[in-house]
């Protein structure tokens, strides 16, 4: 049923947006952080009622809600959000995508994460589609202020504690141009598939740490 779903939103999203690659991207990174912001709702209910307590795992779903922003941060840069209706659009998709998200993960937390792989192996796909066809017009493209202040130039705490999958300072892109802004955003996808599928192992709350609590145990 879940990948029905997102096979039917797929639909929708490349018959609506086929060729307004920015528009596109802006919509889908705007949907891309409501999984994140359900869960850390649904943590912070847990820790609330005290049955619960999962501090990395809100830490990590933040810096995933964070890193969603950059990149929506940067589709706005690039003009993805000038027309009134996508803004419409996106806005009341995650509205609605929220609450989905909020309930399944309330009862069914696997099935939650296994929607949020879903949704994160179509990010990916979309951004390699892309590089593969604007990647010659990219690579003469600045690229835009926010992404080399997140990927390069800023703090990269939060960069580095989304990815569960690597300990701090292992992952860190170059940023030139705006091919290579398409290339980090893509890899970023690729982290969020893995940290969706480890949150859905049944080890899953011994296993899953943030990557700097990771380190400061193996000290
Ligand atoms: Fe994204
Ligand atoms: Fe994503």
């Amino acid at each position: 049923m879940i990948r029905c779903l997102v096979n039917f939103l797929e639909f929708l999203v490349n018959r609506f947006y086929r060729n307004r690659w920015y528009p596109r991207f802006y919509v889908l990174e705007t949907v891309a952080r409501v999984p994140y912001f359900a869960y850390i709702s649904v943590l912070h209910l847990y820790e609330s009622l005290g049955c619960w307590r999962k501090a990395d795992w809100l830490k990590v779903h933040f810096a995933e809600s964070w890193n969603e922003l950059h990149h929506l941060l940067i589709m706005e840069s690039l003009g993805g959000d000038r027309q009134w209706l996508d803004c419409f659009i996106a806005r009341h998709a995650a509205l609605v995508y929220y609450w989905i998200i909020v309930f399944l993960y309330l009862i069914a937390p696997h099935s939650a994460y296994y929607f949020a792989e879903l949704v994160e192996r179509h990010a990916y796909h979309t951004y390699d589609t892309f590089l593969q066809e604007k990647g010659d017009e990219l690579k003469v493209l600045e690229a835009p202020p926010i992404a080399i202040n997140y990927y390069r130039d800023g703090d990269l705490y939060m960069f580095d504690e989304f990815q569960t999958s690597h300990l701090p300072a292992e992952r860190r892109p170059i940023v030139n141009n705006l091919y290579d802004v398409f290339v980090a955003i893509r890899d970023d996808e690729e982290e969020h598939i893995k940290t969706m599928v480890a949150c859905q192992k049944s080890d899953a709350q011994f296993i899953l740490k943030s990557p700097h609590n990771k380190v400061i145990h193996s000290a």
